[in-house]
């Protein structure tokens, strides 16, 4: 057994946040386990290693799935930072409401408010990709879904980011978004059934906890989580999505004669630019991985990014290429927590997607701007002209 190898470079570094794909591949080259003492976790790079570590809860924790003390603290009750036991009642309420059946629904409603909301946008010829789209459509859908109005629907779009943000480690970042969050952690913890529209999935929520199906004050951290993780998340793949096929014309023309590839092509996105660039674990064993040794009571970084881009796992995995359907990727992440929402996550994918296809016929991306952001990595601004409707 040996020690892992090492690599001092900063995790959270701007311009690593921003663009982390070269030192994804220099880190997955290293090994599949990088220890990176200026973070003081292990970083885990290849596909098989992150893989296996999602479905092993019993050595790779969810107590820590985030990069400084106080934010894991915050999260206690929660079904992120939980292990089996109280995951698994936390997670049953909480995906209750998100599966395939409870979302049939939804999805027609989906469809047709992209389908609009792409239709004006191409009538205009152009439009910036991230307010008008890619924030604009998670955010009236969430709060639909959930319930909210008012007050908390205008923050959903703050509380949602800092709620990501804080994950980090304790860098200026993360300072600057705790009060934000705690304005979330605030209001979640005070938030009633009254305060949530009738007949919504928020609602039913607190009826689970008033039968005694979920344990007493477990409704407003599951509520926190629908925001917390399916707000920024979904805004970078729906960015994502309009900057790749920007870049991609002739993958874009082939979704486009070709819609049975909507499903196909939203994975290959998730797979390609992974919206979530690092997620703890705590290593609660001494684990050995090829030969090197991951110390119990260590923090490890999940990289999904680095796993999606494997060159074992996935052939040209450098390549955006829709046709080859990465129905196993990794951006959702696996196992036990593995994304209880990614039902809906692609509802709202596939419906953008299909609804670009059906209503765009070509189109031209300016500059891309991104801001750096400790967890989820997504594109600030993103100029689309010359947009020609089909
Ligand atoms: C493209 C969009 C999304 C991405 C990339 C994404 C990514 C992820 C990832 C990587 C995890 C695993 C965390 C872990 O292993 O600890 C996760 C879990 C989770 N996601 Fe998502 N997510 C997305 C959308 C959503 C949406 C729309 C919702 C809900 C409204 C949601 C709710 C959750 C919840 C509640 C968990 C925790 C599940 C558990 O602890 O068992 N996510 N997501």
């Amino acid at each position: 057994m040996t020690t892992a190898p090492t690599s001092d470079l900063d995790l959270f570094a701007d311009d690593i946040l921003v663009d982390p794909y070269a030192t994804f591949a220099e880190l997955r080259e290293l090994g599949p386990v990088v220890h990176l003492p200026h973070n003081d976790v292990y970083a885990l790079t290849r596909y098989d290693t992150i893989r296996d570590a999602l479905g092993d809860w019993e050595t790779f924790s969810s107590t820590s799935i985030g990069f400084n003390p106080m934010v894991n603290e915050a999260l206690a009750g929660t079904s992120l930072r939980s292990d089996p036991p109280e995951h698994t009642t936390l997670r049953a309420t909480l995906s209750e409401n998100l599966t395939p059946r409870a979302l049939r629904g939804l999805g027609v409603q989906i469809e047709a408010k992209a389908d609009a909301l792409v239709e004006q946008l191409a009538a205009r010829g152009d439009f910036e990709a991230m307010d008008d789209l890619a924030r604009a459509f998670p955010l009236e859908i969430v709060a639909n879904l959930i319930g909210f109005t008012g007050e908390v629907k205008a923050n959903m779009m703050r509380w949602g980011q800092a709620a990501m943000e804080v994950l980090g480690p304790m860098n200026q970042r993360t300072q600057e978004s705790f009060p934000i969050a705690g304005e979330l952690y605030g209001w979640c913890s005070t938030v009633t059934a009254a305060d949530l529209a009738e007949g919504s999935i928020g609602r039913g929520i607190f009826d689970a906890e008033e039968r005694g199906a979920i344990p007493a004050g477990s409704a407003g951290h599951i509520i926190h989580q629908y925001l917390g993780a399916g707000i920024d998340t979904t805004i970078a793949s729906i960015g994502n999505i309009v900057a790749l096929f920007g870049r991609h014309p002739e993958q874009f023309e082939l979704v486009r004669q070709d819609p049975s590839l909507v499903p196909a092509a939203f994975n290959e996105v998730l797979r390609f630019w992974a919206p979530v660039h690092a997620w703890g674990r705590r290593v609660t064993r001494d684990v050995e991985i090829d030969g090197a040794v991951i110390p119990a009571g260590a923090q490890a970084a999940i990289l999904f990014g680095a796993g999606n881009r494997d060159p074992r796992h996935y052939e040209n995995a450098d390549v955006f290429d829709i046709t080859r359907n990465p129905v196993d990727h990794l951006a959702f992440g696996y196992g036990p927590h593995g994304c209880a929402g990614q039902g809906l996550a692609r509802l709202e994918g596939h419906a953008v997607i299909r609804a670009l296809a059906s209503r765009v016929g070509s189109f031209r991306i300016g500059e891309e701007q991104r801001l750096p952001s400790n967890v989820t990595r997504s594109i600030d601004h993103l100029p689309v002209l010359d947009v020609v409707p089909a």
